[in-house]
C-alpha cells in the first residue's frame, strides 16, 4: 500500500506492507531514538507523537499514521533540552534506557499541559516503565524546570 507521512517536518511517500509497524517503519527512516523495549505496549520506551498525542509505536500499524504527522526525538532535540538538565541534575537518569520514552512523554504533557500539579505528572508518566529509580527524580527535575520557567517570566 502507498502512505505518505510527515516525519520532523519532512513528509515521506512510499509503499509498503500492510503489517509493518510504525517503529519499524521510523527506525527505517533513521529515527534510531525510537527503541524497541518490551513490544508489547507496556514500557513506554517506543513512544512517538502522532499529531501531537504519544503513541506507542511498537503497537501502531504504519498505515494509522497515513497522512498524519509524526515527531521523534530526532526533531524535538530543542525542546527536549530545555528541561533534560534539570532531570540530570536531580540524578534521576541512571542508565539512560527509558530516556528516550521519558522525554518524548515529557514534551507531549509540556505541550498539553504547561503548567501540570505533581500528580498530573505521575499520571501522565506512568506509562514509562524505568528499571533503575522510582518517578521521584523525574518529578523533581520536571518540578525544577516548571519553576524555574516561571521564575524566568514563562508560564
Ligand atoms: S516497546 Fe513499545 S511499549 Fe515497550
Ligand atoms: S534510568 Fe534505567 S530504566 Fe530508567
Amino acid at each position: 500500500m502507498n502512505i505518505s507521512i510527515e516525519v520532523n517536518r519532512k513528509r515521506i511517500t512510499e509503499q509498503i506492507e500492510p503489517d509493518l509497524l510504525l517503529i519499524d517503519f521510523l527506525r527505517r527512516h533513521g529515527c534510531s531514538s525510537v527503541k524497541r523495549g518490551c513490544e508489547t505496549a507496556n514500557c513506554g520506551l517506543c513512544t512517538v507523537l502522532l499529531d501531537e498525542a504519544p503513541v506507542l509505536s511498537c503497537s501502531v500499524l504504519t498505515a494509522r499514521a497515513d497522512g498524519h504527522k509524526i515527531e521523534t526525538l530526532e526533531g524535538l532535540q530543542e525542546e527536549a533540552e530545555e528541561f533534560i538538565g534539570f532531570i540530570a541534575d536531580q540524578g534521576a537518569d541512571q542508565c539512560g534506557f527509558c530516556n528516550p520514552g521519558f522525554v518524548m512523554n515529557t514534551i507531549a504533557l509540556l505541550r498539553e499541559n504547561p503548567d501540570p500539579t505533581d500528580d498530573e505528572i505521575r499520571a501522565y508518566l506512568a506509562g514509562n516503565l524505568c528499571r533503575c529509580s522510582g518517578y521521584e527524580g523525574q518529578l523533581r527535575g520536571i518540578r525544577a524546570f516548571l519553576d524555574s520557567r516561571k521564575d524566568r517570566g514563562g508560564h
